[in-house]
């Protein structure tokens, strides 16, 4: 007998009904998938990637950038950051992020990044204005 189709039940339980062996054809089974997007999706899990520290972190959606880059060990900030950032209230722009993938996975620009970050590129973010909804790569201190 040739393999059937999943989709066709009425088709399988008619054949079994019958006596007949059902060969099954599971044509993508969903452990076999490479795709990552379709992973996240099963998941609700994504990653960031941060290039410079060769580190990828896990999370849930609609983690807040900055707090991920600290909890996982990963420096935001140039040595006047560190002494003089504002914890993240988007009042000094010390942590300031470059996004090379992803963008579209982002919260966007709020208010304070569009005043600070006006003559900064697209890809220019404030880590701690940051929300993540999936997957992304991120430079840390970006050439000014
Ligand atoms: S920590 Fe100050 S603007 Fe983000």
């Amino acid at each position: 007998m040739a393999p059937l189709d999943l989709a066709n039940e009425a088709q399988i339980d008619a054949a079994q009904t019958e006596g007949q062996s059902v060969d099954i054809q599971v044509t993508n089974p969903p452990s076999e998938s490479n795709n990552p997007m379709q992973e996240e999706r099963k998941t609700g899990m994504s990653t960031i990637k941060f290039l410079n520290e060769n580190k990828e972190v896990v999370f849930a959606s609609g983690a807040n950038l900055r707090f991920k880059a600290l909890e996982n060990g990963v420096d935001l900030y140039t040595f006047m950051g560190k002494m003089m950032n504002c914890g993240g209230y988007g009042q000094c722009g010390t942590c300031l992020v470059e996004i090379v993938e992803g963008m579209e996975n982002l919260s966007p620009r709020t208010e304070v990044e569009e005043r600070k970050l006006k003559k900064k590129p697209d890809t220019y973010r404030l880590a701690c204005q940051t929300m993540v909804n999936g997957s992304v790569t991120v430079k840390t201190k970006p050439q000014k």
